[in-house]
């Protein structure tokens, strides 16, 4: 009888110490992010900025814009003047020698062509990273060499960003397409510049990491519900910081970096005013219903909830738990000099500072309009929502037509098709590493009624 007491008060003792130490190991169980101080702005000042503004110094030459690329026919964002003869992700602009100059844009990658309509802060999940060295031949065209011979100020509005382009494109390429490389774009970006001055050298400061570790691109209307910035959650502090760093492609000292920083407490209010697009065909609120309650039971502790009394969070999900691909915040720790390089930067600087704090995991995203965001999960390895709440549909390899009217609005994402075996870049191949689809079997657990009622709640989100 004894022993069996001292016995299982031992157990007792270990399952209660286990407990304890599960409690107080942080890096183990989802951790809320605390939020930092913002600044305010002018949304519609931000939004103009955005669209008009000249946040790049340097860029094409309009003449020679239009002599390779022809007129923009859609004019998306109803832009007037020389803006409305360049599509929706560049802008025209001024530059101090008084040449018109076309700078690429946030809009690159942060609006996209839905159902033939511009949806601006939609993360663009149509772009090729994966051929880019091919695709801006302009870099040796001869229409480059032309300006050099016969138009020097031509010449030097373009040169910052055609040193820019020649030191990173050769290394910038993604295995497939439909993924974003903006992440490989900053770190060779910084590699080249003095983090205190900015001022840009040939010879990288940096060594250089191997490998494009491919993203989704985030929607920019979550980003009022979110204390962090990124989808690993390191971007803490100043939140303008960051949504200046593209400045980084062709800045030319602190002091311009300075002046484009005034303008991005407004482009912060703009991206803070943009709602999600709803959901365009009818929805069964019985089943909607049925669905909330599952969400409710399931998905809100991570994900928030959603309608009057909304909550949300800011959870950062440990890799434990979340067991998606790694390879996106472990290179925060195998390539810390990206990190080092930013946090004593002019970036981390001053008021309104910014920081860069990784951590072993990714946050738990807000879902608003989440049926419009396909491709799933932080690298876009999943095509539709019913693949993502049920691991075993995710196809291994999968293509898709990349017609922006081709999608599912039943399994809610893009139509794709399974493949056998990759073939080259043409499909995405979830074998690769970084590209990978699997963990986040939170839905796994549900029937196939369970999981419907639940997607079709989503689409009301
Ligand atoms: C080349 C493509 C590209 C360009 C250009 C670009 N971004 Fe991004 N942006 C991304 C990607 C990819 C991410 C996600 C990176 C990650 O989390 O690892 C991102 C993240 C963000 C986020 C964070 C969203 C969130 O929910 O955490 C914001 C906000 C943002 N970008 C704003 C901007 C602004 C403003 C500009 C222009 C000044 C810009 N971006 C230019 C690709 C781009
Ligand atoms: C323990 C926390 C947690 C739970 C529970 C959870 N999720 Fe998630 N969810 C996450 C994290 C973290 C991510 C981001 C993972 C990544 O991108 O690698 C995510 C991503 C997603 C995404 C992809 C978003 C996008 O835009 O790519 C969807 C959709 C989603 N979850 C839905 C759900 C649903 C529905 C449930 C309930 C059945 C659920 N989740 C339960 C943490 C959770």
């Amino acid at each position: 009888m004894k022993k069996t007491a001292i016995f299982s008060s031992i157990i007792l003792l270990l399952i209660v110490s286990t407990a304890f130490i599960h409690l107080f190991n942080e890096s183990d169980r989802p951790t809320p992010i605390p939020p930092s101080k913002q600044r305010t702005g002018d949304s519609a000042k931000g939004y103009n900025y955005l669209t008009t503004g000249d946040f790049l110094k340097s860029g094409v030459p309009y003449n020679y814009f239009l002599m390779l690329n022809g007129k923009d026919k859609k004019n998306y964002l109803q832009r007037t003047g020389k803006n409305a003869n360049v599509g929706h992700d560049y802008n025209v602009v001024t530059n101090a020698d008084g040449i018109d100059i076309v700078i690429p844009t946030c809009l690159q990658c942060h609006a996209q062509v839905f159902n033939d309509s511009l949806y601006v802060g939609l993360g663009n999940s149509m772009m090729d990273f994966s051929n880019i060295s091919k695709q801006n031949n302009f870099i040796n065209n001869t229409a480059v060499k032309a300006m050099q011979t016969f138009s020097p100020k031509s010449y030097n509005a373009v040169k910052p960003l055609l040193t820019a382009f020649q030191a990173v494109y050769p290394s910038m390429e993604t295995e497939v397409r439909g993924v974003n490389a903006a992440d490989r774009l900053a770190a060779l970006l910084v590699a080249h510049r003095n983090p205190e001055t900015l001022v840009w050298s040939d010879e990288p400061l940096l060594e250089i990491p191997e490998g494009s570790i491919p993203t989704d691109v985030p929607a920019w209307w979550m980003l009022k519900k979110k204390n962090a910035m990124f989808y690993n959650g390191f971007g803490r502090g100043d939140f303008g910081r960051f949504l200046m760093l593209s400045n980084i492609l062709t800045v030319k000292d602190t002091a311009e970096a300075a002046e484009v920083f005034t303008h991005f407490g407004d482009v912060l209010a703009f991206i803070k005013s943009i709602n999600p697009p709803k959901y365009p065909h009818p929805i069964n609120k019985e089943m909607a219903a049925a669905g909330e309650t599952i969400f409710i039971d399931n998905c809100s502790k991570c994900h928030g909830s959603y309608g009057t009394n909304e909550s949300y969070p800011n959870l950062l999900v440990p890799e434990n738990i979340v067991q998606t691909d790694s390879l996106l915040f472990r290179a925060n720790y195998q390539n810390a000099q990206f990190i080092d390089w930013f946090n004593k930067s002019w970036f981390a600087q001053g008021e309104f500072a910014a920081r860069l704090q990784p951590s072993s995991g990714y946050v738990a995203p807000p879902l608003d309009g989440v049926w419009v965001t396909a491709p799933y999960l932080h690298n876009g390895s999943v095509p539709t929502l019913e693949a993502v709440l049920n691991s075993k549909m995710r196809p291994t390899y999968w293509s898709r037509t990349f017609d922006n009217k081709d999608y599912n609005y039943a399994q809610v994402g893009w139509n794709y098709k399974a493949q056998t075996a990759p073939d080259g870049k043409k499909y995405y191949n979830t074998t690769l590493p970084g590209y990978g689809n699997y963990g986040h079997t939170f839905g796994d657990k549900l029937s196939n009624k369970e999981r419907k009622a639940v997607i079709e709640y989503l689409k009301t989100l």
